[in-house]
């Protein structure tokens, strides 16, 4: 995943606040950039449901509802940090939408101490992501949440 992304985030977004069109061209632009990349996209949270809800994303027909604290996703949200998944048969309760998918990085959106929800990318190769891709997807989830009426 190349460094770059970080920048054309920022060039996305930094004349608009609306969160769904960030999210839809930031989603464009991690699929067109990422060639492993075979799902990527947004879960937002909703605190009244304790829960996550599917939100602006790039694949294949993916689960409208996550509970928090459930599946790669939910624990990102529930603990707040970013989940790395080598390889996603040995991650207790992950939830396959796609039975191809083998790896998965789960990215929190924080407001401060508030998250607002996950950024998720899948790959259908095990190990697709590196602490780097880790660093470079946190920068664009903070560059959203700072630029996006959330
Ligand atoms: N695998 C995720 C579910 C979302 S899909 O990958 C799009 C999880 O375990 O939370």
């Amino acid at each position: 995943m190349n460094s770059i992304l970080v920048s054309q985030a920022q060039a996305l977004t930094s004349d608009m606040t609306n969160a769904v069109t960030n999210m839809a061209n930031i989603s464009a632009l991690l699929m067109q950039t990422s060639s492993n990349v075979d799902w990527a996209g947004f879960y937002l949270y909703r605190s009244a449901k304790n829960d996550l809800i599917l939100g602006p994303y790039q694949g294949k027909l993916a689960c409208n509802l996550i509970p928090n604290g459930k599946g790669v996703c939910g624990t990102t949200c529930q603990k707040k940090q970013t989940q790395l998944v080598k390889n996603v048969a040995k991650f207790p309760g992950h939830i396959a939408c796609d039975s191809a998918s083998q790896s998965e990085i789960v990215v929190p959106l924080l407001d401060g101490s508030h998250v607002k929800g996950v950024l998720d990318l899948d790959s259908n190769q095990l190990n697709a992501f590196n602490h780097q891709d880790q660093k470079n997807l946190e920068k664009v989830a903070q560059i959203l949440v700072k630029n996006s009426n959330l």
